[in-house]
């Protein structure tokens, strides 16, 4: 029996630097040229780390916990700075609200700007990431690729907004500058509300204000929960074809399992030791590592994935 060809999501390639197809590349070189304002507020992310769930806390935070009313798109509200380029973000009403997938190096940067930095753990990620890709048809002609395909264009950074440890490592050299708020995906999982009073602080003005109203953070957390979100999903994403995983797919943490295989997560565990030795971002999620290495080092290492459901 002949082997299958590996498939390769299709991206546009601007200058070494992967897009999807159909982002206009005119949006990317705008959007790097854009100066930073005081005031700004960016949320910034590696791709699937959680970043609308955090732009969605932060639209309610600096609008006094009211949630998207009809028609409504925080695509639009909060835009994504490397789509729509440096004019459109520009023109937002203040506090701007600006999303953006840039590692550090190339973000624009203000000391009078805010930065909220959320990281997610690269085994979710990865898995969040392939069905992202596959899910939207007409940026990445993907639909009938596999975890298997997906997994080594993501070990070998070859997918769009780049490779997910040079983007954590040049966040994680950021971290504690006093305009950087870290947080990682699984803590807010963990306790939201925690990371919503935490981020209002941060953010400051009205966001702050909002926090230390508590039926403004009941709503918010009632509007940000996983379910809520999984709602009218049009807020947060063009649609999709028939079949295919919803924006807003499955959350939480562990959904590495249901795609990894043992020789997988042996991959991935290494590279992550490897980009992160030496720094401090080595330590972080200790118990998924944990998790994942009983998992590589498992005797069974022939079987496949813990679970082929998704
Ligand atoms: P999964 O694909 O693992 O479900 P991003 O916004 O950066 O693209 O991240 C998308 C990931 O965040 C998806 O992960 C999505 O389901 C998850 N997500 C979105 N809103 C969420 C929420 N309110 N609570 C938990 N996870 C959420």
């Amino acid at each position: 029996m002949s082997q299958r060809e590996p498939r390769r999501p299709r991206y546009v390639d601007h200058d070494g630097f992967l897009m999807p197809m159909g982002f206009p590349v005119e949006g990317f070189d705008s959007g790097l040229g854009y100066r930073a304002a005081p005031g700004d507020i960016f949320v910034a992310t590696y791709p699937k780390c959680g970043t609308t769930w955090m732009q969605y806390i932060l639209w309610l935070l600096v609008n006094d916990a009211r949630p998207l009313g009809p028609g409504e798109a925080l695509t639009e509200l909060f835009p994504h700075l490397e789509e729509v380029g440096a004019e459109a973000v520009r023109a937002l009403p203040e506090p701007r609200l600006i999303k953006t997938h840039l590692p550090s190096s190339m973000v624009p940067w203000s000391p009078d700007a805010k930065y909220v930095w959320v990281a997610r753990n690269p085994f979710d990620c990865a898995v969040s990431f392939f069905h992202h890709t596959r899910g939207f048809v007409r940026h990445y002609d993907f639909a009938d690729g596999t975890f298997a395909d997906f997994f080594e264009c993501f070990i070998a950074g070859k997918v769009d907004f780049g490779d997910y440890f040079d983007h954590l490592l040049s966040w994680y050299a950021r971290k504690d500058e006093p305009n950087v708020r870290f947080v990682t995906y699984e803590a807010m999982h963990q306790d939201a509300r925690r990371a919503v009073v935490e981020v209002a602080k941060f953010v400051g003005g009205r966001a702050a204000a909002t926090a230390r109203d508590d039926a403004c953070v009941q709503r918010i957390l009632a509007e940000t929960s996983f379910d809520s979100m999984r709602r009218d999903q049009r807020r947060w994403s063009s649609e999709r074809p028939p079949g295919m995983p919803e924006f807003v797919r499955k959350g939480g943490v562990g959904d590495w399992k249901s795609c990894f295989s043992p020789e997988q997560a042996a991959r991935l565990i290494e590279a992550f030791e490897r980009r992160t030795a030496g720094t401090g971002a080595a330590t972080l999620w200790p118990e998924i590592l944990a998790d994942v290495r009983r998992y590589a080092r498992s005797a069974d290492s022939a079987r496949g994935p813990y679970d082929r459901r998704t």
